[in-house]
């Protein structure tokens, strides 16, 4: 076989061996990786000691040599995998989950991996003979975690999702912080160990920073392209592929910042962003295509590796033996002290909810070391600069350790987890588990004894199998009544939390059918998933206050409203107005289905008393949604027409869509009468996607003409009038005029109401006006003036009110009259 087919065959041997694993790792319940390791070590044997040599068959001879040749350089392994391994993790985390821990992650992540680089770097200093840098650049190697182990498991024992993304969180970014340091302290140890102390914490945070923000602007920079691939799927899957690759590649090398950091920073931004951006569906097949890319270079890395043991563990001398041992004792105090003393520190302010001691436990215990450790030692391997010895050491030392982690603590993390009793269901999990078994079963038996029926079963044989079911049903029923109505507000909890995730996936659902535009899609999506947040932090509380927060107006709406009030830029306003409109309509929209939900779904499995709670805080949640689109509606009811008409042609489309792709999906008409038909179809429905444009209404001459004082007035007087009045909105319950407030404007309602605080409080309304006493009198404001809901208002400054008034008697006499009828009032 040439040199390029004996690499092939043993790259897709190794392949075919690979795909046996994962199920036999799970079979033997241990960690995958620890698996990965064994079975490297023995090809790593069989490759060296070579005992085919006694058996003449030239398949085995080949298939042994294919293996011994496939040798892969450091660089190769940094190059390949480390991108694709980095990108994986950093696209299937929770950001706002990793944003919201960013305190613990980074501590545990960059202070962790200073500690541990440290600890063993001064250890091993002390005992071994090869200078501090060499130790502390072993230190930087051994920093790095393996999540996968500790996070399978704690998947599979259901911990709270925010430790999972504890662990991943700082695995993911230690990796980077590990690498960045790793690279320093080599490009350190080559140049004689020259450069001061702060020179080099600044380069690392240079480094640091410079990759976070060139993987931030490429992640963004390929998310806007994703609308220009046309949704074609496999386009948009390449795309994310160079994306890994090129931030990985180009920040390192052209701009020198860490390019390990940049393709994290890539892969969250594409995660948290890229599923809105891309063509519906994509986002879950290109997932597909990237665990597969992680799960390969996951396993070669770690195959690979670890058939070089042997080799680099041959003649290990006691001495070495003992290096070993100090490294891992030195890891794991260090990982101690990060998780014990650290962490609490950080609980005392605040900064993260408490952990139990059982969790810290299997946390300190399950910080395995992997692929990156390995392939980091590797570099340092092949380094010829690196002296001799110095390179033999940080080999045996980090590959003793790895292995030492994998078959120490991996093996003994599931029992250690068993021990602690961390993988018991807590009473509420049991709760709704036993509820979820009790509604399948009692569905089963309806349908089985349906099909028995219909299908002529024999009588008796359908009678043994209800029996049977009707045995574990009677179990399901005993067991479900117990002690859930103790912890109905537990209930009620997880309800939200599942009614939080439903509408997530509404969002995503009404994005997909193009009945809603990406942009709206996203504000849908971060109030849900703000919401769902809330539920989580602080129960049913916390999901009223949220949703209520949900409907407030941010600071760029009342930017918005501060650029049309004082610089009379409408552009921003009108887009804000439009973008309220669309999103409390599609909210309304979202939310019509959470109470059927609660009431069908959610009622089996949490009881009737909580689901009853979510209905009545879902319709809360509606009615405050509907106030509020109501408010929007009598200010702007054309352009709610528009959106109305808009919202039925997209559904209409949406609806003939599904129906011609039912069509063909049941080979009803062909593929080519599908596309015809689809193709008819976007057709007919042009002009549905952009959104009708919203006019603020707020031109001071329209605004006059509709205020009574000044309809009559000829349109010349009126121009001059509106010339000198700003028209202004003004939003719902927002306090206009303050008692006690020097008086520096009057005010002319347009359209919208206010309330006058005065006992009893009096309402004005369209064509009517406030805040002309204190321009009479100079006297302060006499009362509060509030809102009522959106209000059209005229503003008239008092150094134009008494030029205006002097022009115009009837007017004066006029403003006069009524001040003087609300002062006798008063
Ligand atoms: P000013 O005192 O400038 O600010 C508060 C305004 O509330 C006041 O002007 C009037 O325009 C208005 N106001 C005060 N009292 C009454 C009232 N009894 N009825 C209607 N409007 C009032």
């Amino acid at each position: 076989m040439t040199s390029t087919g004996l690499v092939v065959f043993g790259l897709v041997s190794l392949l075919g061996l690979m795909s046996l694993l994962p199920p036999l790792a799970g079979r033997l319940r241990l960690p995958y990786s620890v698996l990965l390791a064994v079975v490297g070590v023995t090809l790593g044997i069989v490759v060296t000691l070579r005992p085919d040599q006694a058996i003449p068959s030239s398949m085995l001879h080949d298939v042994i040599d294919a293996l011994g040749s496939v040798e892969v350089s450091s660089e190769a392994f940094i190059l390949i995998f480390l991108p694709a391994l980095l990108f994986e993790v950093a696209l299937a985390i929770d950001v706002r989950r990793l944003v919201d821990d960013i305190a613990p992650v980074l501590t545990m992540a960059v202070v962790a991996v200073v500690i541990c680089a440290l600890t063993v770097g001064f250890t091993l200093a002390q005992a071994s003979p090869f200078g501090l840098i060499a130790c502390l650049l072993l230190g930087s190697i051994v920093a790095t975690t393996d999540p996968a182990a500790v996070v399978g498991i704690f998947r599979e024992v259901g911990v709270p999702k925010r430790l999972t993304t504890l662990v991943e969180g700082e695995s993911l970014l230690n990796d980077a912080a590990a690498i960045a340091i790793f690279t320093l302290l080599l490009d350190m140890l080559l140049s004689g160990g020259d450069g001061s102390i702060g020179g080099t914490v600044g380069r690392f945070f240079i480094s640091f920073g410079g990759g976070a923000m060139a993987g931030f602007l490429m992640g963004r920079a390929a998310c806007a392209l994703f609308p220009l691939l046309g949704g074609w799927p496999q386009a948009e899957i390449t795309l994310t592929i160079a994306l890994a690759y090129l931030s990985f590649v180009v920040p390192e090398h052209y701009f020198h910042v860490s390019g390990v950091v940049a393709c994290v920073t890539a892969g969250l931004v594409l995660g948290s962003i890229g599923k809105t951006r891309m063509h519906s569906h994509t986002f879950e097949q290109m997932e597909g295509v990237w665990g597969q890319l992680a799960f390969w270079a996951n396993s070669l890395i770690f195959l690979l590796a670890a058939m070089f043991v042997p080799r680099i563990m041959e003649g290990t001398s006691l001495k070495e033996i003992g290096f070993i041992i100090l490294v891992y004792l030195a890891t794991l105090a260090a990982r101690f002290c990060t998780v014990f003393v650290l962490l609490p520190l950080l609980t005392r302010a605040g900064l993260m909810q408490r952990i139990n001691n059982r969790i810290k436990t299997v946390i300190v215990w399950g910080g395995l070391r992997g692929a990156v450790s390995l392939a980091l030692a590797l570099a340092v391997i092949e380094n010829k600069s690196v002296p001799a010895a110095t390179r033999d050491f940080i080999a045996t030392s980090v590959t003793g350790f790895v292995l030492m982690t994998l078959f120490i603590n991996g093996i003994t993390l599931r029992p250690m987890v068993g021990f602690f009793r961390l993988n018991r269901l807590n009473p509420v999990a049991r709760g709704v588990r036993d509820r979820a078994k009790l509604m399948t079963l009692t569905d089963v038996a309806a349908q089985l004894a349906d099909i028995s029926q219909r299908e002529g079963v024999d009588r008796e044989i359908a009678d043994a199998a209800l029996s049977n079911l009707e045995a574990r049903l009677a179990v399901a029923r005993a067991r479900s009544h117990r002690g859930v109505e103790l912890m109905a507000d537990e209930m009620v909890k997880v309800g939200l939390t599942v009614a939080a995730a439903h509408e997530v996936e509404r969002c995503y659902a009404l994005l997909n059918a193009r009945i809603v535009d990406r942009h709206i899609a996203e504000m849908l999506l971060r109030e849900a998933q703000y919401v769902r947040e809330a539920v989580r932090g602080s129960g049913r509380k916390g999901y009223a206050r949220a949703a209520e927060r949900g409907l407030g107006f941010g600071p760029a709406f009342r930017l918005a409203l501060w650029l049309q009030r004082y610089l009379r830029i409408e552009r921003p306003l009108a887009d804000a107005l439009a973008d309220r409109f669309e999103f409390l309509m599609m909210q309304r929209q979202v939310l019509s289905d959470l109470v059927p939900f609660a009431r069908d779904k959610l009622q089996p499995l949490i009881g009737e008393e909580a689901a009853g709670e979510i209905v009545a805080i879902s319709a809360r949640r509606s009615e405050l949604v509907e106030e509020s689109l109501l408010a929007l509606k009598l200010q702007y009811p054309t352009y709610a027409a528009d959106l109305q008409r808009q919202y039925l042609g997209r559904i209409a489309r949406q609806r003939e869509s599904a129906a011609y792709q039912s069509l063909a999906a049941n080979l009803v008409v062909s593929g080519e009468v599908e596309r015809e038909l689809r193709a008819e179809l976007e057709r007919h429905w042009t002009g549905l996607d952009g959104r009708p444009k919203l006019d603020p209404e707020l031109s001071a001459i329209d605004l006059v003409a509709r205020v009574p004082i000044f309809r009559d007035l000829d349109i010349k007087r009126q121009q001059s009038i509106a010339q000198v009045l700003s028209p202004l909105l003004v939003l719902p319950d927002s306090p206009i005029v303050r008692r006690g407030d020097k008086g520096d404007a009057m005010y002319f309602i347009a359209s919208g109401a206010v309330r006058v605080v005065v006992d009893p409080s009096v309402e004005l309304g369209s064509g009517d006006f406030f805040g002309e006493l204190a321009l009479l009198t100079g006297h302060p404001r006499n009362a509060d003036v509030v809102s009522l809901g959106f209000c059209k208002l005229l503003a008239l400054k008092a150094r134009d009110f008494n030029r205006l008034l002097a022009a115009d008697a009837g007017l004066k006499e006029r403003i006069e009259r009524v001040a003087k009828e609300r002062l006798n009032l008063g």
